[in-house]
């Protein structure tokens, strides 16, 4: 049996990283100050601490600026919202990202609500969200973004294709199955209720699983051929006694003897997130600063 191409993602990160930092390079002659960031991150989740550190460390060499605001798992409703208000009117922040899950006593759709739509770089507010399902230019989520950049770089025109979408999360499933929809997809939204779900995979040209469930999706679940963009990142127990492991959403082994090409875990869509994610705040910068974007290839 044949081996599916492996999509690496983290080649196609650090290449869309590079061409970040150039145009932020070029941004900040032009606009003469650097495109911002600022990261909000409530309480000490280990997994949301371990992504702030990277997106700070990645936005500076990035030749961006980073804002850090780390607050205590017990900051309320208030506080947190008077700090997006704050880096809503500071001219040197051009993207917001409230890291999620906030604990549980905090009001996530409030608190995403009152950032501003300029400076949505996780694309999560209802303006952000409506403009996609419009087919109006914004910013759109990132891992989502980056999938699509990584699905057109393999196959060129989606024009036509069956797509199917596991997982239905604001971050995730519902702005892909959007973005799948404007490349012209048939696009299927799958979830936990849905019946059959071996068979709705089963026609899939393109499968995009995001639902958290470790190797769920199987290799008889895949159309011989098809184009299979893992988004689960899941810790669990290695051979080794007290070790870990990542897996993905998908049985890599299984399903790569029968997918034409599918991401790895880690390496494969785990890279895109944050590149992506500094490619939506130069794009905020050029907007907010009414600076024109040259790069085309962002
Ligand atoms: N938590 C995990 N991924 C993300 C993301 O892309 N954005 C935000 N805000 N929180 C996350």
């Amino acid at each position: 049996m044949s081996q599916a191409e492996v999509i690496d993602g983290k080649a196609f990160a650090a290449g869309l990283r590079e061409r970040v930092g150039i145009a932020a390079a070029a941004f900040a002659a032009k606009a003469g100050r650097k495109a911002g960031l600022a990261v909000v991150l409530v309480g000490e989740d280990p997994a949301s601490q371990v992504y702030v550190r990277n997106k700070g460390k990645q936005t500076v060499e990035a030749g961006m600026a980073s804002f850090e605001h780390k607050l205590p798992a017990d900051t309320t409703q208030a506080d947190l919202i008077a700090l997006v208000e704050r880096l809503n009117a500071d001219p040197a922040v051009d993207g917001i990202l409230v890291q999620l899950p906030l604990p549980g006593h905090l009001d996530e759709q409030a608190v995403v609500e009152r950032i501003s739509p300029s400076k949505d770089v996780d694309g999560l507010t209802p303006t952000s969200t409506g403009r996609l399902a419009l087919g109006l230019p914004g910013l759109v989520p990132c891992t989502p973004l980056g999938c699509l950049m990584l699905l057109k770089d393999k196959l060129g025109s989606l024009s036509g294709k069956d797509a199917v979408v596991i997982g239905r999360s604001i971050l995730v499933g519902k702005p892909m199955a959007q973005l799948l929809l404007g490349e012209s997809c048939t696009v299927t939204i799958a979830h936990s209720r849905t019946q059959n779900l071996p068979d709705v995979v089963r026609r899939a040209d393109i499968v995009v699983a995001a639902v958290g469930r470790p190797e769920m999706v199987k290799a008889d679940w895949i159309k011989p051929g098809a184009t299979v963009i893992d988004v689960g990142i899941n810790r669990v127990p290695a051979a080794e006694e007290g070790k870990t492991r990542l897996v993905g959403d998908v049985d890599y082994a299984g399903a790569s003897a029968v997918a034409g090409a599918i991401t790895p875990v880690p390496g494969g869509v785990g890279p895109m997130t944050i590149a992506v994610l500094l490619r939506n705040t130069l794009v905020a910068a050029h907007r907010n600063a009414g600076v024109a974007l040259e790069d085309q290839a962002l």
